[in-house]
């Protein structure tokens, strides 16, 4: 059976030793699925059942600085929080990824020796709401793998980096790039081709709109919830079909710049995800009140003529795609929102 130890082992083998620095830091975006990834056929890789694709946040997301260091136990920040509750799940989630690290105990490579008493202090910034379902765990172990590269010198190419960002959380595996990125759910059973893939069109125009109606972490981690969609819902079974459906047409709304094919497949590729969860059973519920109200408001406006879309992921917020051409109207109807350009970073 394979590990993500012996995963991360094969991936680290052919590099050449190099010096390591003090300190590496890297910055990794946010990503936001438009065609979701739900579902894995190996939960111990994170190798999902369907490809995926998303769209990345621009200047939002994680940087994150890690360094060796001479202690008893790995050091884990966030926003400049020292985190001591190893039983929290960032905590949680790092380590277990650093043990990866550990277990590859390359004690003999002359200068980048990582071996089962390195011990890390791992900084991480996020401009997000951490666990509201804002994709935080995408970038978070995107920046990290990023910065081990830097720390060790390594020098993956992406492909190899967006394979160890995924053994850490799936869908970080789309965060290595900016722009539109496919995940490719691959076939093999050591997932070495299941990784992100980017997209070559650009949609400068295209925007995203932050609405954040409850940053509080959310009761369900979407880990959790994937798991119980899969092993209960009577409908799971028809996801596979949905998703390839959907990403042709996304894929298709891109290269001809369709925005209201976009809207409307992102939008009910989300919609079918949270009925999906729905079907579950216990039924899994992410939608508050405020989230209902929100997304009546949405159909409203494109009532009016407004050309919006939303997509809402294992939280109550939602995240708004819209036109550079309508954003005035936009900020007018919805004072509330963060606006994100895309492709600035
Ligand atoms: C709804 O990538 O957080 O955001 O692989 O278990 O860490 P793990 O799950 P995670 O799930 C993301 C789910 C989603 C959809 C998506 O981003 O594609």
């Amino acid at each position: 059976m394979n590990s993500s130890a012996s995963i991360v082992k094969t991936i680290l083998a052919d590099r050449h030793p190099h010096p390591r620095i003090e300190k590496g830091v890297a910055f990794a975006p946010a990503n936001i699925a438009l065609c979701k990834y739900w579902g894995k056929r190996d939960t111990v890789l994170n190798l999902p059942v369907t490809n995926s694709l998303s769209l990345s946040m621009g200047q939002y997301g994680a940087t994150t600085e890690i360094a060796c260091i001479n202690q008893p136990l790995d050091q884990i920040s966030l926003n400049g929080v020292l985190l001591l509750d190893n039983n929290l799940p960032f905590v949680k989630r790092i380590r277990s990824f650093l043990d990866c690290l550990r277990m590859t105990d390359n004690r003999h490579a002359q200068s980048t020796p990582i071996t089962t008493d390195t011990r890390f202090s791992v900084k991480t910034q996020m401009n997000l709401p951490v666990g509201a379902g804002l994709a935080s765990s995408s970038c978070g172990f995107a920046a990290l793998v990023k910065a081990l590269d830097v720390l060790f010198g390594w020098q993956l190419p992406l492909k190899a980096l967006s394979i160890l960002a995924r053994l850490g959380s799936g869908s970080a595996c789309r965060s290595l790039w900016t722009g539109f990125v496919e995940w490719e759910k691959g076939e093999r059973s050591d997932g070495m081709d299941s990784y992100g893939v980017a997209l070559p069109e650009e949609w400068p125009g295209l925007k995203m709109g932050l609405w954040i109606l409850d940053p509080n972490p959310k009761p369900l981690s979407s880990r959790e919830a994937m798991l119980r969609t899969v092993g209960t819902s009577p409908f799971y079974s028809a996801w596979s079909s949905l998703v390839e459906g959907d990403l042709k047409a996304l894929k298709s709304a891109i290269a001809l710049k369709d925005f209201e094919q976009l809207g409307a497949t992102l939008e009910a590729n989300a919609c079918s995800l949270h009925g999906l969860m729905m079907s579950a059973r216990p039924p899994i519920l992410y939608s508050t009140d405020r989230t209902l109200k929100a997304i009546h408001q949405i159909r409203e406006a494109r009532k009016q003529g407004l050309s919006i879309y939303f997509t809402q992921d294992a939280g109550p917020n939602l995240k708004l795609f819209f036109l550079d051409s309508s954003q005035a109207k936009i900020e007018e109807y919805f004072p509330d929102i963060h606006i994100i350009s895309p492709w600035e970073v």
